[in-house]
């Protein structure tokens, strides 16, 4: 069954924590959650996967609250992410979806994922570059305003394309290993998905169509024409 129908990144992320989640319960921690939509579904599917949502964003977590009433297994709070963490060695799995380019400070951030995770744990640092490259010139510009704003200690709006190179060297310094950086949502996807929204065998296809090029081709040559890119991490 398909969990994210709009998302090939998250859908690749929730059939890796689905075949980890076959062996035992798995903890994991959402960083920069938002208001967790994608995960609600996936949830209840498998309950031996106990979540922990966190995000700078309080009207978002409330939202998340509300609406994981349902979930007996999902809990949510209001954090920095790019603050030092509480808990150390915790987690099985991190994931942060369509959120590091959205993250001002990106190293702390990923020194957070790194000492929440268990030892042998894995991230998954998802991020989009959508915005980056989009005809709408009002999102354009709402690139360099939001940087500016960010100098002011206005964060909310933050974005700025992230560097898959500078990403994996932060990585490293933290004591991280980078397993992959794996490249998603080919350009003419996105219409794509929404219009074989309900016909798994057609998304099933293209998704083995996404690994495969992944396979084929270097994560950098797909940059070129890919809208997301997760980076899996093992602590070590
Ligand atoms: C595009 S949203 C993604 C939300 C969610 N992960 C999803 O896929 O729907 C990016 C999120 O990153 C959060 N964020 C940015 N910087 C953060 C930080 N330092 N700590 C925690 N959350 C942060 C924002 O508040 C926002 O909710």
């Amino acid at each position: 069954m398909i969990t994210a129908p709009n998302s090939s990144a998250k859908e690749w992320i929730f059939r890796q924590l689905a075949e980890r989640a076959a062996h035992g319960p798995v903890r994991v921690c959402d960083l920069a959650c938002g208001s967790g939509s994608s995960w609600h579904d996936f949830l209840l599917r498998f309950p031996q996967v106990m979540y922990v949502g966190s995000d700078t964003d309080r009207e978002a977590i409330e939202q998340a609250r509300r609406a994981f009433a349902d979930v007996p297994t999902a809990t949510f709070s209001v954090a920095d992410a790019q603050r030092a963490a509480q808990e150390k060695d915790s987690y099985d799995v991190v994931t942060a979806f369509s959120a590091l380019e959205h993250v001002v400070h990106i190293e702390p951030f990923v020194q957070h994922a790194l000492t929440i995770l268990k030892p042998d744990g894995i991230a998954y640092l998802n991020y989009d570059n959508g915005h980056f490259h989009s005809h709408d010139p009002k999102e354009r510009l709402m690139v360099p305003v939001s940087q500016l704003l960010a100098r002011f200690g206005i964060e909310g709006p933050y974005m700025k394309e992230v560097d898959d190179e500078e990403l994996c060297g932060f990585i490293r310094k933290q004591g991280g290993q980078v397993l992959q950086v794996r490249k998603h949502h080919f350009s003419t996807l996105k219409g794509f998905m929404k219009k074989y929204r309900t016909r798994e065998e057609v998304l099933n296809a293209w998704f083995a169509f996404e690994d495969r090029l992944n396979e084929l081709v270097s994560a950098h040559e797909l940059a070129r024409t890919c809208g997301a890119t997760t980076v899996v991490v093992k602590r070590v």
